[in-house]
């Protein structure tokens, strides 16, 4: 089954599609790059997607007589840097890529935001596809624009707002993913749901079962529906200008200082699905929500078999690391907490004032 998501930009009208599809993977991919016109087609992966993958997308693409090249490049975040992207410069170069070429990021957050970034920058400006191969590529990193890599040990410093021509997230493809990187994909899901949708949150807690075991009806109803509300608010402010894209932040916040505390050993999804329970456990405190709200979000958190804390979690330090946080200006804090699920609030707030709150929150 297929599930296709428009995302129009305005003012820019400038469209495209997110598929979501549970077929035989690349088919549908390999049968839309056959109608578009292109010079060459680059195809950008790491060694671990290219390992799993690599022979499935090559029989695919030749079956429908497509010729590329490919970029395959050491896999992890440690190498989502300039020295990795002039590789990809290299590789272009030697490809005789010009402005007619086409990249294919096939791989996760990591490998989608470099692809992104060396579209958006080679000869000013070429066309990319973003083929997610992680659930938080396909439901968060893939769509949006948002290209980076990480600088002078800051995270997403060097980028570019930079949209694909469209996204193709087959979630067969997540099969091959260990049960901690999938999970913590989950929390990126769950955040949907807590933001903006609380037929997606209930619908996690009825089919948590079939979603752990990833079954693909269950995967491609989370996958589309995210990506739907991923969509929406890349709608209504592509450059997070105006606000509204900050709320997709909801316990991130938390979430970076605890991966700051803990020195990066756990990850990111693992952090935000614990910082989603701390902003909802604030604003229980702070009497925005009634106390079922943390409640709830625990238990969901919970039996995703996230963790909903970190050993020797010490909210005095914390909060400590919470002041270097890029929403942070000055003494106040702008946090985006909860009055009910599906309702968040950005609430500004004395930091001084946190930090001593944060001191009762128990979890
Ligand atoms: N652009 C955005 O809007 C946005 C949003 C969120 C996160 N990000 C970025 O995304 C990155 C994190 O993305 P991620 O969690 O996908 O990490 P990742 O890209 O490092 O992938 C995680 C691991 O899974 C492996 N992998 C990927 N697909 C696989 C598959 N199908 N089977 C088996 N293994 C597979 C990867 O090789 C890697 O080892 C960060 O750099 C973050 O900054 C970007």
């Amino acid at each position: 089954m297929n599930k296709s998501i428009r995302l129009k930009l305005h003012p820019s009208e400038f469209q495209y599609n997110i598929l979501v599809t549970d077929e035989e993977p690349f088919t549908s991919l390999a049968i839309k790059i056959r109608s578009l016109s292109y010079s060459n087609l680059i195809l950008v992966t790491n060694t671990v997607v290219w390992k799993f993958y690599g022979s499935l997308i090559d029989s695919s693409f030749k079956r429908n007589g497509l010729t590329y090249s490919t970029v395959i490049l050491p896999d992890g975040e440690k190498h989502k840097n300039i020295k990795t992207l002039q590789r990809i410069y290299d590789k272009m170069l030697l490809f005789k890529a010009d402005r007619g070429s086409i990249l294919i990021g096939l791989g996760g957050g990591v490998i989608g935001d470099m692809t992104g970034l060396a579209a958006s920058t080679y000869m000013r400006g070429i066309r990319y596809i973003q083929v997610p191969t992680t659930l938080l590529a396909q439901v968060d990193a893939a769509i949006g624009g948002k290209t980076a890599v990480d600088y002078a040990l800051m995270k997403n410093i060097v980028g570019a707002f930079y949209q694909p021509i469209f996204v193709y997230s087959n979630v067969n493809l997540l099969k091959t993913l260990s049960d901690r990187i999938y999970r913590a994909g989950m929390a990126e899901v769950i955040k949907y749901g807590i933001i903006k949708d609380r037929n997606l949150f209930l619908y996690i807690g009825k089919n948590s079962n079939d979603i752990l075991s990833r079954s693909p009806k269950s995967l491609l109803s989370l996958i589309s529906a995210s990506s739907r509300i991923k969509a929406e608010f890349v709608e209504k402010d592509e450059k997070e200008t105006s606000g509204i894209r900050v709320l997709l932040n909801f316990g991130h916040t938390f979430g970076h200082a605890l991966e700051s505390f803990t020195h990066y050993k756990i990850l990111h999804g693992e952090a935000v699905g614990i910082g989603m329970i701390i902003a909802a456990n604030l604003s229980y405190l702070l009497n925005l929500c009634e106390k079922e709200v943390p409640e709830k979000i625990e238990r969901l958190v919970r039996a995703i078999k996230l963790p909903v804390s970190s050993n020797n979690l010490d909210m005095r330090y914390l909060s400590k690391s919470i002041n270097y946080d890029k929403k942070s200006k000055a003494d106040k804090i702008n946090l985006i907490l909860l009055k009910e699920i599906g309702m968040p609030v950005v609430y500004r707030m004395d930091k001084k004032m946190l930090k001593k709150i944060l001191r009762e929150v128990k979890i």
